[in-house]
Parts: structure tokens; C-alpha cells; sequence
């Protein structure tokens, strides 16, 4: 077992974080505030926004206000969720460096979160990925519900591999799998991984862990183990999906990166910023802060 030198951690709490946020929808300006304080830790990938149809997530709906506003730092990629061409068309009129498209393993989850089959899916991510191609803009392809989905219960780790591997086909040069409701336990998680990496090179997957069942950072270490180096991660653990009911946020990044660092895997990120980050964040929204590194951390 050789750990990695280095990981690259990909922010998600503007994006994955906000979306579940339940009330009036948060300014503009909060949202363009803690992508700029994310920056400004060291964070090099941030998820900013999302392309859907506002009436399915109404927390995304000033996307292009967004990414207009952000102060943007050389050297960040900022990146957007786009569902289908007229996401892709608006991300693209809104400057953004990279796009994700988002299929399931779970055909339940698939009709709920995106209202079509995985299929289906798959088609409309088709045009997506080629436009993307021609204006020259990283596409990254999620595959949720890899370690379970609250519709259809266990999931097979070759029904997320055969999804992994169309993304990959069509031309996502990286895969992020998301236990969407966080309910993965390390073994399984080097299970579905070992069938994922059978189609799609370990170098070209992210793990996108949630924290429900506080398994997160364990999963994380066991894919870390199987030569891992990319995880999706949101300051303060905040978020959760709208179309899973009862799931907590991404592992927080507080949490990924104290565990990195005491590894001696480098990030480029600095705690102790993150950590003011999360503070803020968790106060503006008077939310609980739901890192435990951010807690301990405390003044
Ligand atoms: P639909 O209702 O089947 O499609 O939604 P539609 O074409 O009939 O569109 C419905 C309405 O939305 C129409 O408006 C469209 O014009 C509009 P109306 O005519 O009724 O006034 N519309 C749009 N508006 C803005 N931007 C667009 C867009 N497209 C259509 N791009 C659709 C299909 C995919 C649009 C919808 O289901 C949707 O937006 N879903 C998004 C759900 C979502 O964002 N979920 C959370 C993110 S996934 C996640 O969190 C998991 C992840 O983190 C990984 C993990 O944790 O595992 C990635
Ligand atoms: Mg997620």
C-alpha cells in the first residue's frame, strides 16, 4: 500500500451544500462570499453552482448571478452541475471552467432526482459532453447512489461500474461516486470501487462521500488505500440532496483534510482558513457546524 504524495480535493459546498438548504433562497452574495473565502484557503476546484431547472432545486436558481459576481482567482477551477444542453448553453454564457453531468445507479433515484431513466440520461448527457468538447470544457460525470439509494436499497457494484464506464466512454475525464445518502461502510466501498476500476482507470475516479451514517472518513480512507486521490468534499459538512430524504452533507473538508494532512498528503489548502470558513458559514446561516475538526477547533 502506497498512499498518494499528493490529493486534490474538490469543494462542494456551494453547490452540494446550498441546494438542500431549506427557506428563503440565500443571497447571492453569501454564495459569491464563501466561493471566494474557499479560494482564498487554497481550494483549486469549487463546485459554484448548479444549471437546473430552478423549479426542481430553487436554491440554484441565481447561477448566473453567481458566477457573474465571484472574484475570480487565478488558478481555480470553478465548476457548475449542468443537467442537459440548456444547463450546458447557460454555464457556458456564464464563463464557468468545467461542467459535470449527473447520472444514478439506481433507476429510482434516477426518475426522482432528473425525472428519466439512466438511459435516457445518458442520451441527453450525449450533446452535453460534445458541445462541451468543441468549446474546449472539462466535463466531469457523477455516478450517485453508488453504496446504496433510498428507493431501491442495495445497489450492485457492476450497475455502478457499467454507469462509470458509459460516462467515461462518452468523455468525462473524471468520475466521482457519490454515496448520495451516506449510507457505505469501508468494505463495500472497496468493493464497488475494485468493479468500478475494472473500466475506469483508479487515477480518473473521485470518491463523493456523504456523511449520514458518520462512515464517511473511513470509506474515504479505504478507496485512499486503492490509490484514491480525489475527494469531493463541502467546508462544515454542509448540504445533502433534496431527492434523498434524510441525507446529511458531504464528509466535511475540515475533516478530509486534517486527516490528509496528518497522513502527510499535501493539498495546497490551509486548515486554519477553512476552518474560519466553516465557522463563518455554519454562523451565517445559523446552522450547526457540522464538522468535528471545525468544533475542536474552536477559539
Ligand atoms: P423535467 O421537468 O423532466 O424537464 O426536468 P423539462 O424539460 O420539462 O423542464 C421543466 C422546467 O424546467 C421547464 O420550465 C424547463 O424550461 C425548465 P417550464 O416550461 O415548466 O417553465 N428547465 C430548465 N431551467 C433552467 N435550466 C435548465 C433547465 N432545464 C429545464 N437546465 C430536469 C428535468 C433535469 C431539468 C430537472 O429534473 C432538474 O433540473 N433536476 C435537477 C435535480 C438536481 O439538481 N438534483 C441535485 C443535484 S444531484 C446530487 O446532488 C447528487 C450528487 O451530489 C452526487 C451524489 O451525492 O451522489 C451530484
Ligand atoms: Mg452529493
Amino acid at each position: 500500500m502506497a498512499f498518494p504524495i499528493q490529493a486534490r480535493l474538490v469543494e462542494m459546498s456551494p453547490r452540494d451544500g446550498l441546494q438542500n438548504e431549506s427557506g428563503p433562497v440565500i443571497a447571492t452574495d453569501i454564495k459569491t462570499g464563501l466561493i471566494e473565502r474557499l479560494a482564498d484557503c487554497g481550494l483549486t476546484h469549487i463546485e459554484s453552482a448548479s444549471f437546473v431547472s430552478p423549479k426542481w432545486v430553487p436554491q440554484m436558481g441565481d447561477a448566473a448571478e453567481v458566477m457573474a459576481g465571484i472574484k475570480r482567482k487565478a488558478g481555480v477551477r470553478y465548476s457548475v452541475l449542468t443537467p442537459n444542453l440548456r444547463g450546458f448553453e447557460n454555464a457556458l454564457a456564464a464563463g464557468v471552467d468545467e461542467v459535470a453531468v449527473f447520472a444514478a445507479a439506481s433507476e429510482s433515484f434516477s426518475q426522482k432526482n432528473i425525472n428519466c431513466s439512466i438511459a435516457e440520461s445518458l442520451e441527453r448527457f450525449l450533446p452535453v459532453v460534445e458541445a462541451a468538447q468543441k468549446h474546449k470544457i472539462p466535463v466531469r460525470g457523477y455516478v450517485s447512489t453508488v453504496l446504496g439509494c433510498p428507493y431501491e436499497g442495495e445497489i450492485s457494484p457492476e450497475q455502478v461500474a457499467k454507469v462509470a464506464k458509459d460516462l467515461a466512454d462518452m468523455g468525462c475525464y473524471e468520475i466521482s461516486l457519490g454515496d448520495t445518502i451516506g449510507v457505505g461502510t469501508p468494505l463495500k466501498a472497496k468493493r464497488m470501487l475494485e468493479a468500478v476500476t475494472k473500466h475506469v482507470p483508479v487515477e480518473h475516479v473521485a470518491a463523493h462521500f456523504h456523511d449520514t451514517y458518520g462512515q464517511a472518513l473511513a470509506n474515504l480512507y479505504a478507496v485512499l488505500e486503492e490509490g484514491v486521490a480525489v475527494f469531493d468534499a463541502s467546508v462544515a459538512g454542509l448540504g445533502g440532496c433534496p431527492y434523498a430524504k434524510g441525507a446529511s452533507g458531504n464528509v466535511a473538508t475540515e475533516d478530509v483534510l486534517y486527516m490528509l494532512n496528518g497522513l502527510g498528503i499535501s493539498t495546497g489548502v490551509d486548515l486554519d482558513r477553512l476552518v474560519a470558513t466553516g465557522r463563518w458559514i455554519s454562523n451565517v446561516l445559523n446552522r450547526h457546524n457540522g464538522s468535528k475538526v471545525g468544533q475542536a477547533l474552536q477559539p
